[in-house]
């Protein structure tokens, strides 16, 4: 079986995530609102992971620490080529490794509600389900989502 991924990687590379937003372009809207996302892929307040496959970079993950309890996904994005290969699970699975590894209790997510945006965002919301996520707020232009991070223990006795 193909390998989710060859290679993972911290460091930033806001031009290939301009690459991979680009071709996306009508998930997110506007150029001033990748431009905001490519500037935040340069922050260092700011965690990134990337992962290449095939000698390609496939998918990026951004997430915040907001709070010392919870880190908050601010962009996943996934070369559009190979959706559906497991590639933003794996993002979400390293990003939620490191959250809990630093402590963190909660990884949430704010995804554009449905019939308040792209009818595609439907099937990003089912993503962060089928990752464990449950919503918790639909009160603004987004759903709030979060998945609770299991203290190690916890985890190693499979709760
Ligand atoms: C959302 C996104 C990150 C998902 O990444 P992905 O690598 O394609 O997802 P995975 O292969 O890990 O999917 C795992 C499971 O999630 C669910 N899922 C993923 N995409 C889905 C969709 N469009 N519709 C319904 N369910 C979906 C499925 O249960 C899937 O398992 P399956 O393929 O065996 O049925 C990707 O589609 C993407 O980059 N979208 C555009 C950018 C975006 O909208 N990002 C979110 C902003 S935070």
């Amino acid at each position: 079986m193909k390998p989710v991924v060859s290679y993972l990687t911290e460091d930033r590379h806001p031009a290939v995530v301009r690459t991979l937003l680009n071709r996306q372009a009508h998930m997110f809207g506007s150029d001033a609102t990748i431009d905001a996302y490519v500037e935040d892929a340069g922050d260092p307040a700011f965690d990134s992971l990337i992962v290449t496959r095939d000698n390609r970079t496939r998918g990026v993950i951004l997430t915040r620490r907001r709070f010392p309890e919870t880190v908050e996904v601010h962009l996943l994005v996934v070369d559009d080529t190979v959706h559906r290969t497991g590639i933003g699970s794996f993002l979400l699975r390293e990003a939620a490794a490191r959250a809990r590894t630093a402590g963190a209790k909660m990884l949430t997510v704010r995804v554009l509600g449905e019939g308040r945006g792209h009818q595609e965002w439907a099937g990003v919301r089912a993503f962060y389900e089928a990752n464990g996520f449950i919503p918790l707020d639909d009160t603004g232009p987004a759903v709030l989502l979060a998945k609770h991070l299991p203290e190690r223990q916890d985890w190693e006795d499979g709760l």
